[in-house]
């Protein structure tokens, strides 16, 4: 796909992995808005649109020939990959994220309350929404997706979905994923870009680059759900 200035953001993600991580070091939100223009996302940025272009074709020119195409590999096989990759790493990280938020929270707490308090609300808000939501595509989306997938390969017709149309719980999940974008956001800010305090101990450091790490996870996972799973499970179902 070439890349114009007028081509979305998510669509540019969808390209690649190093695409999205280029997206991703500027700061440029390709997930809950991946329907922004390239130039209005840059514009909102203060960056040049010719210079993310650039980045992305040196990026891509390094990507390994093997890579995934997700746009077109089968929807089980993404739904396989999100599930063992991101979904998985939710599981094991946001417990042990916590962990290190209550501490710090606890023991460096009146060094900077407000912050600090906040942080672990709108953390412990986000775990609890991500865990019922991980729930709630592993249960019901992602099974329809799959039977809607292996309808349209002609193994069978589309059983009737509890839920109407795939296109109702996906607009519920979006929501979500906007819910916890936003909470992302919050915690970058409450963090000071993750940036260490000088009284900062290890667990305090060891929670930031948690957190850190968080962010860039569930920015490629939403993505890969808003930009590709998602349109292309509308789009099988209103063939079907
Ligand atoms: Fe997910
Ligand atoms: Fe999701």
């Amino acid at each position: 796909m070439k890349i114009e200035t007028n081509t979305s953001v998510g669509d540019i993600a969808a390209t690649s992995a190093a695409a999205a991580s280029v997206l991703e070091r500027y700061g440029i939100d390709y997930c809950c808005h991946g329907k922004s223009s390239l130039e209005d996302a840059c514009r909102a940025k203060g960056v040049s649109p010719e210079s993310v272009k650039d980045d992305i074709a040196h990026a891509i020119t390094g990507t390994p020939a093997n890579s995934t195409d997700w746009t077109t590999a089968p929807l089980r096989d993404l739904i396989e990959h999100i599930v063992a990759k991101h979904h998985e790493y939710l599981k094991l990280e946001l417990p042990r994220i916590g962990q290190r938020v209550h501490t710090v929270a606890r023991v460096h707490g009146e060094k900077d309350p407000a912050a600090l308090h906040e942080l672990e609300q709108v953390y412990d808000g986000l775990a609890e929404e991500m865990n019922l939501h991980m729930h709630k595509e592993e249960m019901m989306l992602f099974p329809a997706i799959e039977r809607s997938e292996f309808a349209a390969q002609g193994g069978g017709p589309l059983p009737p979905l509890p839920f109407g149309t795939i296109a109702n719980p996906i607009s519920v999940m979006e929501h979500e994923h906007d819910s916890a974008g936003n909470a992302l956001i919050r915690i970058r800010e409450l963090t000071r870009d993750f940036e260490a305090p000088a009284y900062a101990c290890s667990t305090y450091r060891a929670m930031l680059e948690g957190l850190k790490a968080l962010e860039a996870d569930l920015h490629v996972h939403i993505h890969l759900e808003n930009n590709i799973l998602f349109p292309r499970a509308i789009a099988l179902e209103r063939n079907n």
